[in-house]
């Protein structure tokens, strides 16, 4: 159906008395005693583009009035009475009628109802603000490596190895309930890879083969936990973006993390002046003022050990008591960035017990050279750390966490043949949506979220 998209009706000047067609949803309309107006939406932009039906050349206005109705507008543009731009509709076509019980047509639905309508919920102002940015954050991620010589990966899904030994693999298996089988491995080795598998939780594994080979890289795609947490941060399925670089220490990761974060925000804030608008109005004060401070000032870095000293002198009473070895929890987080540093902060060198068993260990035997970056918020957006080089150090590491080493073997051989100092990183895209949007839930931010209990 040929037609112009309403945002370059809305943009560009040089469609000014011209006869156009555009195609959308109706948002709101009004009925006068010469005139109906109606707002329309193709979803290209987040303001809608007026339309003016001018009564006498049309009997009846009714069937293009309820919103939600699906309309082809044939018209001239011109130019509003408030300045900005309409369309003098010459001919409309229904394209698909919309009855009364058409759920968005009320003006403004909780958060929470719209998460029970996640096929209709897209529709509202809110989500077209939000996956516009989340699409130019995505974009702009893609650019901010490929600009910079990094080789885009696509990681597996199915994976037969859990790379944060967290237990939180969802588990693939194609047999299903049985009482065939006398134990797990003759169930699994009757499977359909003959042995575990599951869905990835990460791609670091093997973004590090690719990038033994490529030098920088990055992967960009869907992880799978299955965490019991039902929490504001947590989905099930979120989109995991990981750089993996090789001939890089943490301060080097640590810089490009930096670099990137700036760089996303940036571009977003100048291709999409509008949405930002509309989430200082609707969702966040202060957010713009926020995203360009944190553009242009340097991120703090705090060692964990002096952290965990700032926040037992706080004197705040946390759910969780703070000692030296203890997890950080989202409470002891957001206090470091929200009150001890005031802006994000990259947390280094946490004690090995809590870190996964690939990380470079440190020479006090303690801790490891990793770091996750806290943003005010949200709390934890990126985990980050270098990788152990070392082969006897690695395979040292895991055995004190008790892992087969046997399934590991392709990832060790990357320590046997020109093993090289590497970092890496994880930032899920959801967890920076919520700080750059202001939406204090991921469930909004991503378009099915998968939690515990649900999912359609
Ligand atoms: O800190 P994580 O577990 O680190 C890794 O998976 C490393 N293998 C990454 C790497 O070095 N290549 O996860 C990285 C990030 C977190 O900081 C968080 O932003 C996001 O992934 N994340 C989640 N986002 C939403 N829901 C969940 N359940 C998440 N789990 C992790
Ligand atoms: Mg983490």
């Amino acid at each position: 159906m040929k037609h112009i998209d309403i945002i370059d009706i809305l943009n560009n000047d040089a469609n000014m008395g011209k006869s156009v067609t555009v195609c959308g949803w109706v948002r709101t309309s009004r009925d006068s005693k010469n005139v109906a107006f109606l707002e329309l939406n193709d979803g290209t932009s987040l303001k809608h583009l007026q339309i003016v039906l001018d009564k006498a050349k049309f009997d009846n206005c009714s069937p293009y009035m309820p919103g939600g109705t699906s309309l082809k507008v044939e018209g001239t543009v011109c130019e509003g009475i408030n300045g900005g731009v309409e369309i003098n509709a010459d001919a409309v076509t229904v394209l698909g009628a919309c009855p009364g019980d058409y759920p968005m047509q009320k003006k403004r639905h909780t958060l929470e109802y719209l998460r029970t309508i996640p096929h209709l919920r897209v529709r509202s102002n809110t989500f077209n603000a939000v996956f516009r940015v989340r699409s130019v954050v995505s974009d702009a991620i893609h650019r901010f490596f490929q600009n910079r010589n990094f080789v885009y990966v696509n990681t597996p899904i199915l994976t037969a190895s859990d790379c944060e030994g967290a237990g939180e693999v969802f588990k693939v298996t194609t047999i299903g309930y049985s009482d065939k089988y006398k134990s797990e491995d003759e169930y699994y080795s009757s499977d359909f890879f003959g042995k575990r598998a599951g869905l990835s939780v990460s791609g670091q594994l093997e973004g590090e083969v690719a990038a033994m080979a490529f030098g920088k890289i990055y992967t960009f795609g869907p992880s799978f936990r299955a965490e019991n947490s039902n929490t504001p941060r947590h989905v099930a399925e979120f989109w995991h973006v990981e750089p993996e670089v090789a001939f890089a220490d943490l301060n080097d990761i640590i810089e490009i993390a930096e670099d990137m974060i700036k760089y996303i925000i940036t571009e977003a804030l100048e291709k999409c002046p509008e949405e930002f608008e509309f989430f200082e109005k609707f969702y966040e004060k202060g957010l713009t003022e926020k995203l360009k401070k944190v553009a242009s000032e340097k991120f703090a870095i705090l060692d964990y050990t002096d952290a965990v000293e700032l926040l037992k002198k706080s004197g705040e009473q946390f759910v969780y008591p703070v000692e030296w070895g203890c997890d950080l929890q989202t409470e002891h987080e957001r206090y470091i960035t929200e009150k001890i540093c005031g802006k994000p902060v990259f947390v280094t060198n946490y004690p090995k017990d809590i870190k996964s068993f690939y990380m470079k260990q440190n020479p006090d035997g303690k801790t490891v050279a990793a770091t996750d970056l806290l943003v005010p918020g949200v709390g934890e957006i990126i985990g980050c750390s270098e990788r152990e080089a070392d082969l006897d150090k690695l395979l040292s590491a895991m055995e004190a966490k008790h892992m087969t080493v046997d399934e590991y073997h392709d990832y060790l051989d990357l320590r046997r043949f020109g093993s090289v100092p590497h970092s890496g990183f994880g930032l899920g895209l959801e967890r920076i949506l919520m700080y750059m949007t202001g939406m204090s839930n991921i469930r909004d931010v991503i378009l099915y979220p998968r939690t515990v209990g649900n999912i359609r």
